[in-house]
């Protein structure tokens, strides 16, 4: 599975916060065994979101790409929207099952406006800013994520077969 990590937030891409969620969430898909092709901080801004979010669908063709940050309510928090943006399909039930499993943790988790998507053959799923956050979504829907990249590019067999 070839993954992108995108790291979303102004403070980090100035280079006044170091990016921790980014890395959590490389650690966590490397020991899962996917094959990192890129990993990036971009500032909160919605057209440069969806430029790198094309291009990594459409011209690299990763798999799946894991943005972390911006999907709260602050004025700048735009990630949802550029996803959206880029989305062919919408796959709630990863955002749904990551909600709802944050809510044991915080009820904070009602804040994340966080969607789940496809692109062509490639799935793009939003976690949290905070590197908490992203480990304890990314848990969730770690499972259900080699399956879903089978299904989507066709690599794998059916869910019927299972
Ligand atoms: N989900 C989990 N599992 N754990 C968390 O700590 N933080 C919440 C929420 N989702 C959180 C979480 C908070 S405080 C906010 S404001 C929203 O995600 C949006 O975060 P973001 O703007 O950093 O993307």
């Amino acid at each position: 599975m070839k993954v992108a990590i995108l790291t979303i937030s102004d403070k980090g891409y100035e280079g006044k916060r170091k990016d921790e969620s980014g890395k959590i969430a490389l650690k966590m898909m490397k020991e899962a065994g996917a094959e990192i092709i890129d990993y990036e901080i971009l500032p909160d801004e919605e057209e440069m979101i969806k430029m790198k979010l094309i291009n990594l669908c459409d011209r690299e063709k990763v798999d799946l790409i894991l943005t972390s940050g911006g999907t709260g309510f602050s004025p700048r928090d735009v990630t949802p929207e550029a996803t959206l943006k880029v989305i062919e399909r919408q796959a709630p039930g990863l955002a749904e099952a990551m909600r709802a499993s944050s809510l044991k943790f915080t009820p904070h988790a009602m804040l994340s406006r966080a969607v789940s998507g496809i692109r062509g053959k490639t799935l793009i799923i939003n976690l949290p800013g905070s590197p908490k956050g992203v480990r304890e979504c990314l848990e969730v829907v770690l499972p259900v994520l080699f399956h879903a990249i089978e299904i989507l590019t066709g690599r794998g067999g059916e869910c019927a077969t299972r």
